[in-house]
C-alpha cells in the first residue's frame, strides 16, 4: 500500500481546498447523503457485553492529540461500561495501519478504533487501501471537533504569520515542517498553508505529532500545523511560537493568538473531527452500549473542562451517534475524493 506518487510530491494545489476544508471542519459539506449502509450493526445479542477489558486503538503515536482525546474519554467510557479500557497505539501510514488492523479484528466490541478526518481522506490518498471506511466499519459516534494552530520552534526566526510567510518563501529549500504522515491532519493543514502562499517546503514525516512536537521543541524541525490538543500547553508556556489558529474565531484558551484570517490568510481554515469505530458486523446491542457510553463520557465534567482548556469541545449528543457519524464520514469522503484525484492527476 502506498500513497499516489504525484500526490505525495504535492497535494492540494488549488485554492478550492481551503474552502472545502472549512466545510469539512464544520461538517457542512455539500455532498450530504444520509446514513450509510453500515448503520445498525450486525444485529444479535450483546450477551453480557462487556465482560472483559476493551482495547481502544489509536492510529498515531502516544502523547499526540489523537492519543490525548482517546485517553481522556477512555476513563469515563470504561466507567459507563463497567470495564477497563486500555489504549494501544498502532502507528504508521497516516493512520491506515491501525484502521486496517481494526477492520480485521473480531466484530465483538472489544477492539475499537479512534480516528479523525484521515479516515475520510485515506480512500483517495492510498492506492491499495486494505479496507473500506464505510463497508468495513460500524460507526459508534463522533467525539470532538478540534481547531488547529500553526506553530514554530522557539528559536525559529519568524515571530508572526506574515514573517513566517516571508521567511519560508525566502528559505524554501531549508525550512522544514513536521507532519504525521500522508493524510494526517497536520499534513493537510501544512499543504493548505503552502498552497495559500504558493511555496513548496521540505516535509519531515513522523508517525504522530507527539514525537514531532518533541523535535519542534528541540529545534530539529522549524514549524508545524497541529491540533490545539497538542499545542496549547507549549504555546501558553512560551516553549513554541504560535503564529495563528486556523478557525474563523479566536480560540478561548489561546486568546492572544490571532486567526489566520486576521493575519491575511483566511483561506487557511482547518478543523479536525474524531470518531469511534468497530468492525462491521458488530451486534447492534454492542454498538448501542458503546454509543451510550460515549454520550455519557462526553458529558463528564473533566472531559468538557480538559477539552476546553485545550481549545476543543465534545460534540453534542445528537452527533455522538452512528447515524451522524456515518453521515459525516460519507460527506467527507465525497468531499475529498475529487480534490485529491485532481491533485493526483497533476
Ligand atoms: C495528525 O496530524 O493527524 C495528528 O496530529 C496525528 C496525531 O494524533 O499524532
Amino acid at each position: 500500500m502506498g500513497p499516489h506518487r504525484s500526490l505525495n510530491a504535492r497535494l492540494g494545489a488549488t485554492l478550492a481546498i481551503a474552502v472545502l476544508l472549512l466545510a469539512a471542519c464544520t461538517g457542512d459539506g455539500s455532498g450530504a447523503s444520509g446514513a450509510a449502509a453500515t448503520d445498525g450493526g450486525g444485529g444479535g445479542d450483546a450477551g453480557g457485553y462487556p465482560d472483559r477489558e476493551i482495547t481502544f486503538v489509536v492510529p498515531f503515536s502516544a502523547g499526540g492529540p489523537t492519543d490525548t482525546v482517546t485517553r481522556l474519554i477512555a476513563g469515563p467510557m470504561g466507567e459507563a461500561l463497567g470495564q477497563q479500557i486500555v489504549v494501544q497505539n498502532v502507528e504508521g501510514a497516516g493512520g491506515t495501519v491501525a484502521a486496517g488492523q481494526v477492520a480485521q479484528a473480531e466484530a465483538d466490541g472489544y477492539t475499537v478504533l479512534m480516528h479523525h478526518i484521515g479516515m475520510s481522506t485515506a480512500p483517495s490518498l492510498y492506492e491499495d487501501l486494505a479496507y473500506d471506511p464505510l463497508e468495513d466499519f460500524q460507526t459508534i459516534g463522533l467525539v470532538t471537533e478540534v481547531p488547529m494552530t500553526i506553530i514554530g520552534a522557539a528559536d525559529f526566526e519568524p515571530n508572526t504569520l506574515e514573517e513566517l510567510v516571508e521567511y519560508v518563501t525566502a528559505n524554501a529549500d531549508t525550512v522544514t515542517y513536521a507532519h504525521a504522515g500522508i493524510g494526517a491532519a497536520s499534513q493537510l493543514c501544512a499543504l493548505l498553508f503552502q498552497d495559500a502562499i504558493g511555496v513548496e517546503l521540505v516535509a519531515a514525516p513522523y508517525e504522530g505529532t507527539g514525537p514531532a512536537m518533541d523535535d519542534l521543541l528541540g529545534g530539529q524541525v522549524d514549524f508545524m500545523c497541529d491540533q490545539t490538543t497538542n499545542t496549547t500547553s507549549q504555546i501558553l508556556a512560551g516553549d513554541v511560537k504560535a503564529y495563528a489558529v486556523t478557525t474563523p474565531e479566536r480560540v478561548e484558551s489561546l486568546p492572544d493568538v490571532p486567526t489566520t484570517e486576521e493575519e491575511g490568510f483566511g483561506e487557511v481554515q482547518v478543523g479536525v473531527w474524531h470518531g469511534l469505530y468497530v468492525p462491521a458486523g458488530t451486534p447492534d446491542e454492542i454498538v448501542q452500549a458503546l454509543t451510550a457510553a460515549l454520550q455519557e463520557a462526553l458529558t463528564d465534567e473533566n472531559v468538557i473542562e480538559t477539552l476546553a482548556g485545550l481549545g476543543a469541545a465534545p460534540v453534542s449528543e445528537d452527533q455522538a451517534t452512528p447515524e451522524a457519524h456515518t453521515q459525516r464520514l460519507q460527506e467527507q469522503i465525497d468531499l475529498w475524493r475529487p480534490i485529491i484525484e485532481a491533485a493526483s492527476a497533476e
